[in-house]
């Protein structure tokens, strides 16, 4: 750390509590920030993390709404679920509060108060959508109406779903309140804004000059923002949850949601640490990190600084790590579409496997652009990177020293020159980690981590010591000396990224000191210390338990089509004559098999009751063909017969397209007699 720095203050984005957390969240900004605490705390730094649930905005009162409740229901509900699954993945939060904590509420408050106070903000009046009814304001995401682009009902006040389209309000045809249904009218209210145009010099300054080292898409987005020119923002609303902004006349309005949740960071700092908060927020000796996703960077970087630069005695950022996002199968992860890897649902599925998510998730990590998620990756990074290479080669090393040692490090002898090269290749291992997680490169660090484990592998893989042990055991206690010191640097360096993994191998080789400093050398584990059973730190993860994974995936998939089915537009008019050209009758399907070597197709022998007739369709995918037997079915009789799969095909069988692609045979209502027309 920078010889100016005497404490690191790390800060986690707030998680909305109206939801559960998913391996988004975990990858974006948890799992680096824990790794990153763990890191300075091991090498004895004097660092804190703070976390907590961001528990105001319009959202909370959404989903309170559509499940009945009060947003006080919906946050405490979300806020247990949420700070439970960060426990249980081993985050190490230092506290995890909320920002409907009392001294939130106060730490909020006083801060408003004092920027209105010293003329900070502008208050301005405007006109916004308006629910007589109601009697109240509406906010842009509870307003909805028509897309002025692509014409989809139900496109938000800020933005259309189906076309992603950013909105104005203003913008929707025929706005209403999402919640009542009722149409809006203007009505003028005041706001107060902080003026971010005010702030532009000084944060081009600090940024674009000062802070050229940050992320390449950190710089990038507060660059355009800065070129745009920045425009005051309003901190207030008109809404019944949130923090009532303190200042007479302002009654039914509360401070914005972005307002309030990054100083919820301070305020849980203050919860924390009654007495001393303000060194960690107020002395330039303290180093402030703000671990985000990439749709948090302007709040982070421009928003929150100018609050704090107007208040006057607080810190700003050094460095505001953002991930990029992180998607799942190939798709946008999505709370509202259940388009997600649940952390509690995880944690049940995949008992004790924790670790295993934070190394697949780290190891995919968007630190430079998005990234996917698969659970193909994901088996195969545990079967053949956890399991085949860390969990091979520790419990190789451990069995052979019960076996050979009684369970006991021996004495190294001598070494060989294969011995020395073999050290040369981890002694800078301490360097590497460090100048990987200094600045924000996790992948990087993990992997280096990683491949002090394909060190020893290789290193065992050489020098046979199985073998050995027939002629020479003096060269196999050499030997399974260096490979249990390889082992005793895997439970230091893999502590920040697998803690329990790293906590279970420590207590197997009775590794009591966890000393960073260590790591790279070969004196960590003592000749003579007694280490405990071989257990198995990671284990194979089996076909079938990822099938039902990828299962409950595309069923969630075949949901949401379901759910989103709209009915094609219909085709342009044609006459009556042209109709009746078309010929369609009713058939019984006599014979349906598949056609070889083509995955769609079925061919269909049917009693037109003309004699009979062969037809090809394409529904393979969507019928077993012994189910079709026996079935009355409409076809196009006067369709020209064509070659499929050089079978002749004489006719067309009708289906109904139904939501997701689905094909569903037609055919008529009650019996009728094969051959019959219709009309
Ligand atoms: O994007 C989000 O999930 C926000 N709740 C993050 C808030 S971060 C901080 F400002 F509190
Ligand atoms: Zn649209």
């Amino acid at each position: 750390m920078d010889k100016k720095f005497k404490r690191t203050l790390v800060t986690t984005a707030l998680p909305y509590a109206n939801g559960p957390v998913h391996i988004g969240h975990l990858a974006g900004v948890y799992v680096p920030a824990d790794i990153y605490v763990r890191y300075l705390r091991i090498k004895g730094e004097d660092v804190i993390m703070i976390g907590g649930s961001d528990e105001h905005g319009v959202p909370v009162t959404i989903r309170a709404k559509k499940e009945g409740c009060t947003p006080q229901d919906v946050v405490d509900r979300y806020h247990t679920l949420i700070k439970d699954s960060f426990e249980r993945f081993g985050i190490s939060f230092d506290i995890y509060s909320r920002t409907t904590s009392a001294t939130h509420r106060q730490v909020a408050s006083d801060f408003f108060k004092k920027l209105n106070e010293n003329g900070k903000f502008v208050k301005k009046e405007s006109e916004q959508y308006y629910d007589e009814e109601a009697k109240s304001f509406i906010t842009d995401r509870n307003i909805v109406g028509e897309c002025p682009r692509c014409h989809a009902q139900g496109a938000y006040g800020d933005q259309c779903e189906k076309c992603g389209s950013t909105l104005t309000p203003e913008e929707l045809i025929n706005p209403k309140n999402m919640l009542t249904g009722n149409p809006l009218v203007k009505k003028a209210t005041t706001h107060w804004y902080l003026p971010l145009n005010e702030h532009q010099q000084w944060l081009e300054k600090w940024i674009l000059q000062d802070h050229k080292e940050w992320r390449p898409n950190v710089y990038g987005q507060c660059k355009s923002w800065l070129d745009n020119g920045l425009q005051p923002r309003a901190v207030t609303r008109d809404l019944d949850w949130g923090i009532p902004v303190p200042v007479e006349g302002a009654e039914g309005k509360v401070l914005y949601v972005w307002f309030d949740a990054p100083i919820g960071y301070i305020s849980n700092t203050k919860e924390l640490l009654p007495d001393t908060w303000e060194t960690w927020w107020k002395d330039p000796s303290t180093r402030l990190i703000h671990f985000i996703g990439k749709d948090n960077i302007v709040f982070h970087c421009i928003v929150f600084p100018a609050m704090l630069k107007a208040e006057g005695s607080f810190i700003l950022p050094d460095n505001v790590p953002s991930n990029e996002f992180l998607n799942l199968e190939g798709d946008k992860i999505s709370t509202s579409k259940n388009w997600a890897v649940w952390l509690h649902e995880y944690l049940d599925d995949f008992p004790g496997k924790q670790d295993v998510l934070r190394y697949v998730l780290t190891a995919n990590a968007p630190e430079t652009k998005d990234n996917d998620f698969t659970w193909k990756d994901f088996q195969a990074r545990n079967n053949n990177e956890l399991v085949a290479i860390l969990g091979n080669f520790v419990n190789r090393t451990l069995v052979l020293s019960h076996k050979y040692f009684g369970g006991k490090v021996p004495a190294a002898g001598e070494l060989t020159d294969y011995d020395r090269a073999t050290i040369d290749e981890f002694v800078g291992v301490k360097e590497a980690l460090e100048s990987h997680l200094d600045t924000f490169h996790f992948r990087e660090a993990q992997k280096e981590a990683m491949n002090l484990a394909r060190i020893g592998n290789k290193y065992l893989a050489e020098t046979e010591p199985w073998k050995l042990a027939k002629t020479d055991m003096a060269r196999v206690a050499t030997v399974m000396n260096l490979a249990m010191q390889i082992t005793a640097n895997l439970a230091i360096a893999f502590e920040p990224f697998l803690p329990f993994s790293a906590e279970k191998l420590r207590s197997m080789i009775n590794l009591t000191k966890l000393d960073w400093n260590k790591l790279g050398s070969t004196d960590i584990i003592a000749a003579g210390t007694e280490i405990g059973k071989a257990e198995l730190l990671f284990e194979k993860i089996e076909d079938d338990v990822i099938e039902a994974q990828i299962k409950r995936l595309e069923n969630i998939k075949k949901q949401n089509e379901i759910d989103n089915f709209e009915p094609a537009p219909v085709a342009e008019n044609i006459d009556f004559e042209q109709f009746m050209k078309l010929d369609i009758r009713v058939g019984k399907v006599v014979e349906c098999a598949k056609v070889p070597k083509a995955d769609k197709l079925l061919q269909f022998k049917i009693d037109d009751g003309m004699g009979g007739r062969t037809i090809v369709s394409g529904i393979a995918k969507h019928y077993n063909p012994e189910d079709l037997v026996g079935k009355e079915v409409c076809f196009v009789a006067n369709l020209a017969p064509r070659k499929l799969k050089g079978i002749e095909s004489q006719g067309m069988i009708l289906s109904a397209e139904d939501a997701g692609g689905r094909l569903v045979v037609i055919g008529p209502n009650g019996e009728v007699k094969p051959g019959a027309q219709v009309k």
